[in-house]
């Protein structure tokens, strides 16, 4: 992968994950290193997010994530500082990886709506840039 300084939207991209299919109900199962490229230390979701509101705003140095709709639907507004791209996340069989130094908005959510991230770092405060200015100069733009 890039340094986070150098790496573009287009390095993010949408995986399918395994589905053990069954009438009676389906079940996802990810493993470490084998359905996603990078060791799990965290997982965190997001719910109960009112209408019209908007989550993210802000990017990772290091941190690698893989971001899942796991019920409803919304849309991940990615920004490399030079170009956008919106993927919109809306079955629990397809995770986005988001590599470092992208800048993310997640907007459009669904009533009901739980967005499961699956991260390969614990919580720091210090891996976030959280002004744009910041990360625009981060990307030497
Ligand atoms: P933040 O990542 O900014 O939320 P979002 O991107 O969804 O808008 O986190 C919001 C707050 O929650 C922030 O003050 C830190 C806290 N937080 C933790 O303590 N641990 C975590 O793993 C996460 C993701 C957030």
């Amino acid at each position: 992968m890039a340094e986070s300084g150098k790496t573009e939207v287009n390095d993010c991209r949408v995986i399918e994950l395994p589905k053990i299919h069954n009438p009676a109900g389906n079940i996802t199962a990810l493993n470490n290193l084998v359905d996603l490229p990078f060791n799990v230390e965290r997982v965190y979701y997001l719910y109960d997010v009112p209408s019209g509101e908007s989550r993210g705003g802000h990017a990772h140095k290091e941190l690698q994530q893989l971001i899942v709709a796991a019920s409803g639907s919304f849309e991940v507004i990615l920004d490399d500082g030079r170009e956008k791209k919106t993927v919109t996340l809306n079955w629990p069989n397809y995770g986005l990886l988001v590599v470092p130094g992208i800048w993310r908005e997640l907007v459009n959510f669904s009533s009901g709506t739980i967005c499961l991230v699956l991260a390969s770092l614990r919580y720091s405060e210090s891996d976030y840039i959280r002004d744009y200015n910041r990360f625009t100069e981060f990307k030497n733009i």
